[in-house]
C-alpha cells in the first residue's frame, strides 16, 4: 500500500481501513479479499496450467495445441459410431432388400432391430405423427390400423420412400378438391350427411346421398369406403385426419386439403425404410413399443 493509503479513516467496528469515499455518510470498507478465494484463484490457475500442457487447449489458427496426453474426443466418437454400425451390419443386412413376412415372424431380429426402428420413428416421424403414431390434426394416426394407401409391409415402405405430394418423381399424388363453387346450403348438408356416416347415422336415400354420388364417390367411394388407390381416406369409419364434424367437414369442402408426406427416399437408406415400415406395421398392431 502507498503512503497515501495509510491515512485513510479505519472503520471503528470491524478494525478494517476504508477506502476513503463517502456518499452522503455512507462508507465503504476496504476489506480485503478473504483467503479462501485466494486459495481457490490460485489453485484453479495452477490447475489451468497443468491441463493446458496434458490436454488439448489452444486454438492454433488450422489446429489446436493437442496435449500432452494426445486425448482426441472426436475420434472417439467416431470409433465408437462404428462400432454400433459393425454391430448393426448382422441384422441391418436383411432389411436391405427385406422378405417382410420372414422379418415379421423373426422376434429375434425384431428384438435386435427394435430400438433403431424406434429411435429412427423418434427422429423423423413423430414430429408429424407423434411418438406412438397417433397422429393429430392434419396428421393421420398410423397405429390405428386404416389405410389410405395400404397397409402391408411393402405398400408401407413405398409410401414412406416416395412421399404424398412430396418430391421423389414417383411420389403418391392425392388432392381433396375444393367445393368452393357449390351454393353454401349444399355444402352444409354434406357436411352433416359426411359427418353422419361414421356412426352410419346418414340417410342413404337422401337427397344428400345423391349429392355424395354425384360429387365425391368418384374419389371416395360409393359407400365412402375409400381404399380406391388415390389417397381419399374413408369417410366411413372412425379414423380422420382433419376432423369429421360437420363444421371441419365445411372447412374441407369449402378450402380443399392438400396434405404432404415428405418423400424419404433421398435421406434414409432403403433399409432404414423397410425397418421403418416394418415398425409401423407393429405400431398398427399394438405390438411395437413406441
Ligand atoms: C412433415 C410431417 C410428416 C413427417 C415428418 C412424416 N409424415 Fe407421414 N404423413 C404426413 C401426412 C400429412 C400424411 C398424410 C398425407 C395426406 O393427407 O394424404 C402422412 C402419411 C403417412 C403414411 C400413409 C398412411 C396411410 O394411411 O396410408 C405413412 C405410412 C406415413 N406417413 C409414415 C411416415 C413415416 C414412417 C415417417 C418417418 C420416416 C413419416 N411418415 C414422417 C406427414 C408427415
Ligand atoms: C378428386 C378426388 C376427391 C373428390 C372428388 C373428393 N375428395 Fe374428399 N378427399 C380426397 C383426398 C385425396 C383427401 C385427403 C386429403 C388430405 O389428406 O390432404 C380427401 C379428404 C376428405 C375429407 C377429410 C377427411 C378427414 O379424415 O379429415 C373429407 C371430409 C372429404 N374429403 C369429403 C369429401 C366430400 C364430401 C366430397 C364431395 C363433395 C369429396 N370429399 C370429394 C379426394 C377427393
Amino acid at each position: 500500500m502507498s503512503g497515501a493509503d495509510d491515512d485513510r479513516p479505519v472503520d471503528p467496528v470491524t478494525g478494517y481501513q476504508t477506502t476513503g469515499h463517502n456518499w452522503n455518510g455512507i462508507i465503504e470498507l476496504n476489506t480485503p479479499m478473504s483467503r479462501i478465494a485466494v486459495w481457490a484463484l490460485v489453485l484453479a490457475f495452477l490447475y489451468s496450467v497443468v491441463a493446458w500442457i496434458l490436454l488439448p487447449a489452444w486454438p492454433t489458427g488450422n489446429h489446436y495445441t493437442r496435449g500432452l496426453l494426445g486425448l482426441d474426443q472426436g475420434a472417439e466418437a467416431v470409433d465408437g459410431y462404428r462400432q454400433i454400425h459393425d454391430a448393426r451390419q448382422g441384422w441391418m443386412a436383411r432389411f436391405d432388400d427385406p422378405d417382410f413376412a420372414a422379418l415379421a415372424g423373426d422376434p429375434a431380429v425384431m428384438a435386435e432391430a427394435g430400438p433403431a426402428a424406434t429411435r429412427l420413428f423418434h427422429d423423423n416421424c413423430a414430429a408429424c405423427h407423434g411418438d406412438d403414431g397417433g397422429g393429430g390434426p392434419g396428421f393421420p394416426v398410423l397405429s390405428d390400423g386404416y389405410w389410405m394407401w395400404g397397409g402391408d409391409p411393402a405398400t408401407i415402405a413405398e409410401t414412406i420412400r416416395v412421399g404424398i405430394n412430396g418430391t421423389d418423381p414417383d411420389t403418391r399424388i392425392s388432392e381433396m378438391p375444393r367445393f368452393d363453387w357449390m351454393s353454401r346450403e349444399e355444402r352444409a348438408i354434406l357436411a352433416d350427411y359426411v359427418a353422419g356416416l361414421p356412426a352410419q347415422s346418414a340417410d342413404p336415400g337422401s337427397p344428400a346421398a345423391q349429392l355424395f354420388a354425384d360429387n365425391c364417390a368418384t374419389c371416395h367411394g360409393d359407400t365412402a369406403a375409400g381404399g380406391l388407390d388415390n389417397g381419399a381416406p374413408s369417410l366411413a369409419d372412425a379414423s380422420v385426419i382433419y376432423g369429421q364434424d360437420a363444421e371441419t367437414v365445411n372447412t374441407t369442402l369449402w378450402a380443399g386439403r392438400h396434405g404432404t408426406m415428405p418423400s424419404w427416399s433421398g435421406r434414409l437408406t432403403p433399409a432404414e425404410i423397410n425397418l421403418l415400415a416394418l415398425h409401423v406395421l407393429r405400431l398398427s398392431q399394438g405390438r411395437a413399443t413406441p
